[in-house]
């Protein structure tokens, strides 16, 4: 997977912007402000169909403006892509690819893959779920297109179970409400447990060759019920959880069970991380979870993804710093950073300043 061009009209601070990308280390620095995020979250748009860092799409529109309209020129081993992302203030965004226009979410997420790693990221393992949960999403949709179909649909079950819940003359809906989330949340449950069963030794082995030690990291999935690879033992099971709550999910007015509930956990050497691991070893995990997902993306596609490290070069120790800057060798990198000397000289690499809104050298 490799950018060639990203052109930005009127994105955030960038009034039109057209950035070329090297197939291999592209550098973009610049005082803090000045617009590095706002490239690694216009690129990643393309990944994900969405934001990374928030749910109102307006907000990426400039002041004034009507929409937003980015442009990703990229290539795979097999075609030349042009996907274009609009965002507008009245309705939703709008996809075209190699101008196939009207293009779902759902059509975009597995057409460019990139991998994000920005400084929230490492408060992954110590935070609550959801980041955790939001991780599993994404890594899953990216390869699995059903995963994220799968998961929209199950999201918007629950919306309408949440109004079920508020409103008495529609509690007689919920037990086919609860059947229906069931059956899907199986299905949810079958895809993650499939995924962490794959990336966990992987992330294991990534934790050992950065810290080159043989200490043991764990990840599990903590699925709401016992993991089965019977869908319908597992579906008939949900039912009968969900018929058992139902009255506290009326009393609480909320959806207590399910897959929007779960966590993983991580372990090193059989003790939790979040409560007994070092702040440098909760890095190093992340660190590992990240390059274990672009690994099986290699494995899926046959090829890697674009690595996109926000802002992260001087979060990280020597150690670490010089374990990721061998393993990108040889493959596309957008790194953003205030000081290019974080960094060090490499033939390959694009060095970019960005200063309001513009690309300066
Ligand atoms: N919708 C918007 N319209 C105009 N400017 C915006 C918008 N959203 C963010 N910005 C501007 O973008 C800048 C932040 O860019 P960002 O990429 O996060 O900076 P950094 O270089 O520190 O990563 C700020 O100056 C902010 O005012
Ligand atoms: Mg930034």
């Amino acid at each position: 997977m490799q950018i060639e061009r990203l052109l930005l009209k009127n994105f955030r601070n960038y009034k039109e912007e057209n950035i070329c990308f090297s197939p291999g280390v592209n550098m973009i620095y610049g005082d803090n402000g000045q617009g590095k995020t706002n490239i690694a979250e216009a690129i990643y748009l393309f990944s994900t169909a969405r934001s990374h860092r928030t749910a109102k799409e307006r907000d990426m529109i400039p002041f004034g403006q009507k929409e937003a309209n980015i442009t990703l020129f990229f290539k795979t081993k097999k075609r030349d892509m042009k996907a274009n992302f609009r965002i507008f203030q009245e309705h939703a965004h709008e996809i075209s690819i190699n101008e196939v226009k009207k293009i779902k979410n759902s059509e975009l997420i597995g057409c460019f893959q990139a991998v994000m790693f920005s400084p929230e990221d490492f408060s992954f393992i110590k935070e609550g779920p959801s980041e955790r949960r939001k991780f599993m999403d994404i890594a899953i949709s990216q390869i699995r297109p059903q995963y994220f179909k799968k998961l929209s649909e199950y999201n918007r079950y629950l919306k309408s179970k949440m109004k079920a819940l508020k409103q008495p003359e529609y509690f007689p809906m919920l037990d086919v409400y609860n059947h229906k989330i069931s059956d899907i949340a199986a299905d949810i449950i079958l895809y993650r447990q499939e995924f962490i069963q794959r990336i966990a030794p992987k992330i294991n082995q990534i934790n050992q060759q950065i810290t080159k030690t043989e200490d043991i990291l764990e990840v599990e999935y903590e699925s709401c019920i016992p993991f089965s690879n019977d869908k319908n033992k597992m579906h008939h099971e949900l039912v009968q959880k969900l018929e058992k709550s139902k009255d506290r999910e009326i009393k609480e007015k909320a959806c207590l069970i399910g897959p929007h509930r779960e966590d993983l956990k991580f372990y090193l050497n059989e003790q939790s991380l979040k409560d007994f691991g070092s702040q440098g070893q909760m890095r190093t995990a992340v660190l590992a979870v990240k390059m274990a997902q672009a690994e099986i993306i290699l494995q899926d596609f046959g090829e890697y993804p674009v690595l996109i490290l926000d802002d992260i070069l001087s979060e990280l120790d020597a150690t670490r710093r010089k374990y990721l800057l061998n393993e990108i060798r040889g493959k596309q990198v957008i790194i953003t950073g205030t000081d290019k000397a974080n960094f060090g000289k490499r033939k390959d690499t694009k060095l970019m300043k960005v200063v309001n809104g513009k690309i300066i050298e």
